[in-house]
């Protein structure tokens, strides 16, 4: 019998330390909310395979969709003899992201590919090279991806040169304001600060996109004043810099609405998405407006499985089932009881520093000191392993690792939902004893 300290020895015998792992445990099997492990221990998920799993583990109308498709054909290579399912997914994610503009999408096979197709495709419609992104930005652990990526450690750590022709400004992270300003008196400062920018680093003309995230999510799930995109898109427009939307993490109905940009009014040139996309199977979409989406010439893009048929039966599913379940009104519903609870818990716990969130997307910040907000990274690493101990999965996020950042499915059940609240705030509540 495996056990998960027997697999643990041959994970560390035969895997590199490279690909991490927060959980010293293997799944035998999962369901919705819960994930069981080889030991026969049952755990709340509240990480949801890092936000890719908003549907549920094993969703029985995506296990169908796959049955199906399966039973058909499982690869020909879109490129070689293509397939409804690509068509079909196309077109719907053409018709829901934001935009009233005539839109194209491509897939591959993970977010951080898609980020990479993005910037190409902006460079060329643009014929330009530079890409603004941003402080605290998470893109992915490819080269362009990682170069656009802020956190050095681990991420970039030694992986250096990175991909050139990258300019990074502070993101709309109010709690840490880069210009030490507060909003709203700020006036949005730091997203003005662009035009700025374009005097001191980099001219306007040479730079082709802009790529943003609408809720940081490896960055601790911070959520930028109403007005901040508008501003950037506008810079953008006056330069013809190409608005890339990075929805990896916040699409799909984290924050209570398909795509977060919604909540914006946002209709970004390009959006890119992935994660909870087709339930737990690799996919990635690049939607963006038809005539940038069409520049690059025929064979400039592409890839052997991207866009795989039985990813795409299972999209298609997913996108049925958020119709089906009204999971954009459960994940409001989660979004106003987890941000409740954080907000009680601040005025009782003095590490957590700040709560926010938009949707189902609620973060905790935790510091060792609310004044001088000295980041709390090793209370959070407890705080996520006392949980786990408890029956909790977590992950945390943030550039110093001291964010609390659910990733819940938004089919957990209030029994489920209510039982991992009362987990974290035991865990805080012991922790803090020992501060
Ligand atoms: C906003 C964002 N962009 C890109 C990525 C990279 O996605 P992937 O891990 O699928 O390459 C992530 C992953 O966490 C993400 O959160």
């Amino acid at each position: 019998m495996k056990t998960n300290q027997s697999l643990l020895n041959e994970r560390m015998r035969h895997i590199p330390q490279g690909p991490f792992n927060v959980h010293p445990i293997f799944a035998e099997k999962a369901k919705g909310a819960i994930i069981t492990d080889v030991d026969g221990k049952e755990y709340i998920d509240f990480a949801g395979g890092i936000g890719a799993i908003n549907i549920g583990h094993c969703n029985e109308e995506v296990l169908e969709a796959i049955r199906d498709q399966i039973q058909k054909y499982i690869h020909t290579c879109f490129h070689v003899v293509m397939y409804e399912p690509y068509v079909e997914l196309a077109k719907r994610l053409n018709a829901i992201t934001p935009g009233n503009f005539q839109k194209k999408t491509m897939f591959v096979n993970s977010g951080a590919e898609a980020v990479e197709n993005a910037v190409k495709i902006a460079r060329h419609a643009t014929g330009r090279t530079a890409t603004i992104a941003f402080e605290d930005a998470f893109h992915g652990r490819t080269l362009l991806a990682l170069s656009l990526t802020s956190k050095m450690k681990p991420y970039k750590f030694g992986f250096a040169p990175y991909a050139p022709e990258i300019y990074r400004i502070p993101y709309a992270y109010c709690y840490r304001c880069a210009f030490g300003l507060e909003y709203p008196s700020c006036e949005i400062h730091c997203a003005y600060f662009l035009r700025e920018f374009f005097h001191t680093h980099i001219s306007a003309e040479q730079v082709a996109a802009l790529i943003v995230e609408p809720v940081l999510g490896e960055g601790g799930f911070v959520v930028p004043p109403r007005e901040y995109f508008k501003v950037l898109q506008k810079i953008c427009q006056e330069n013809g810099i190409v608005f890339i939307a990075d929805e990896v993490q916040t699409a799909f109905g984290r924050t209570a609405k398909m795509f977060a940009m919604e909540h914006y009014e946002m209709q970004p040139e390009i959006t890119v998405m992935a994660k909870s996309m087709a339930g737990g199977l690799p996919l990635a979409a690049i939607t963006g407006r038809a005539e940038v989406m069409d520049h690059p010439q025929v064979g400039g893009l592409g890839g052997t499985f991207s866009g795989n048929p039985v990813s795409c039966r299972a999209a298609i599913a997913v996108l049925d089932f958020f119709q089906k379940a009204d999971l954009l009104t459960r994940a409001e519903q989660i979004g106003e009881k987890v941000l409740k609870r954080f907000k009680e818990w601040y005025d009782r716990y003095s590490v957590i520093g700040d709560v926010r969130g938009l949707g189902a997307m609620v973060g905790m910040e935790l510091v060792v000191d609310r004044k001088t907000k000295e980041p709390a990274t090793s209370f959070t690493k407890r705080l996520v392993e006392s949980c786990r101990e408890k029956g909790l999965l977590m992950i945390s996020a943030g550039t110093y690792s001291n964010i609390i950042r659910p990733l819940m499915p938004l089919v957990i059940t209030d029994e489920e939902l209510e039982k991992g609240l009362s987990i974290i705030e035991e865990a805080l509540r012991e922790l803090r004893a020992t501060m």
